[in-house]
């Protein structure tokens, strides 16, 4: 595989559908591993010996607040474990009020759930600022025109769903900073690419979940909420799970945990995460450094390679991945063509989306761009 990134050629072979297709589709759904097979495997066989084993199911599920704790660099009791990135958005969303600062920040480059958890606060008195791009990016410039002191929040994709377009989270982080407003970072599309750490990065509030490059099932997201900010949070999307002491079965009272837990609602989804823990533990144990190089090597030789082929590209040409972007005339039928090849990838609004994870390979990038090479019709082109 890629020696020069340090990823131990074995990798591969734990992912059983390379041995029918070329994966490259991970911004969409990571590839199943033996170990995270395993993991789901070991919640049926838990269930079927224990009955209802909920003393082990809850051990699991603190056990995995650790995990993703320990991912992005945070301590548990700042991370609440949420069924989705949308959940744990609109929990944010529910804590805050528009009185005194009442404008919402955010990039045309957002995931659609960003747009519509923000919109529907505008009856709570929100308003909403989309940031225009400019040439296929945007820059923190852009928002400096749009970000006053009346910007509550500015929520920020780490990378683009659409075009692999990497924000500065650091710049625009200081900037919402310097302006009084909290950042709420949308790591979907990176996280498992590389090294996170929230705590550096200065961000408020993160949310990530586990089916794409965490490698994991759908139904697991987790919210991460900076700890001097959670007295001042108290969210009205709520359930048994977000209270102080949830066995209470206390029906008269609301008492949000202290910790990121009170952003949290019912029953956790217990079966997702024996699935989510051992994808988060295989990369963990190969090390994010060099996954990440792995991931910036194949990126730059497809660009490299389109480039040659005279294809327009819509990711930014100094990409580190994991997300590259092709700009296509007929997406529909440029991906029938790939099928037929056995190559998984996605389009959103006409773009090919080619993604990059530890598992592929140099030869993975050189038999899309033969098929590519034979399709030129149904591709963009430069000039
Ligand atoms: C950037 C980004 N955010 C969020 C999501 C999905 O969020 P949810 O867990 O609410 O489905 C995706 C999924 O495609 C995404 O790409």
């Amino acid at each position: 595989l890629a020696k020069t990134a340090g990823i131990n050629g074995n990798i591969r072979s734990q992912f059983p559908i390379f041995e029918r297709k070329i994966y490259l589709n991970s911004c969409s759904q990571g590839a199943l591993s033996a170990a995270v097979e395993a993991g789901l495997l070991d919640y049926v066989a838990s269930w079927h010996q224990g009955g209802s084993p909920w003393d082990r199911w809850v051990q699991k599920y603190e056990e995995a607040r650790a995990v993703f704790a320990r991912f992005i660099g945070a301590e548990p009791d700042e991370v609440a474990i949420v069924p989705s990135a949308s959940a744990g958005i609109n929990g944010v969303a529910s804590a805050l009020d528009f009185d005194r600062r009442n404008n919402v920040v955010l990039g045309e480059f957002e995931f659609p759930t960003m747009g519509h958890v923000w919109l529907a606060q505008q009856r709570r008195g929100a308003e909403v600022r989309f940031v225009a791009a400019e040439n296929g990016a945007l820059p923190v410039e852009a928002y400096e025109r749009l970000v006053d002191t009346r910007t509550l929040i500015l929520p920020l994709t780490h990378v683009s769903f659409l075009n692999g377009f990497r924000s500065d989270v650091s710049g625009i982080t200081r900037l919402a900073h310097q302006r009084g407003a909290l950042v709420l970072l949308d790591g979907y599309q990176d996280c498992g690419t590389r090294p996170i750490d929230v705590k550096e990065l200065d961000v408020d509030i993160y949310v990530s979940g586990t089916l794409k490059y965490l490698l994991g099932p759908a139904g697991v997201a987790f919210l991460y909420v900076r700890r001097e900010l959670l007295p001042s949070l108290v969210p009205s999307v709520t359930g048994w799970f977000g209270q102080e002491n949830p066995y209470a079965f206390d029906v008269k009272h609301f008492d949000p945990a202290r910790a990121a837990r009170r952003f949290e609602t019912g029953t956790p989804p217990v079966m997702n995460l024996y699935g989510a823990i051992p994808g988060v533990e295989l990369l963990s144990g190969l090390g994010l450094d060099s996954i990440s190089a792995h991931i910036a090597t194949l990126a730059r030789l497809l660009v490299e390679g389109a480039r040659r082929l005279g294809i327009r590209i819509r990711t930014p040409g100094d990409t580190v991945g994991p997300l590259v972007v092709l700009e296509t005339l007929n997406l529909d039928m440029l991906l029938a063509r790939l099928e037929e090849h056995a190559i998984v990838a996605s389009g959103r609004h006409g773009g090919l989306r080619i993604s990059f994870h530890l598992y592929n390979t140099r030869g993975d990038v050189e038999q899309l761009l033969a098929v590519l090479e034979d399709n030129l019709d149904l591709l963009a082109r430069e000039g």
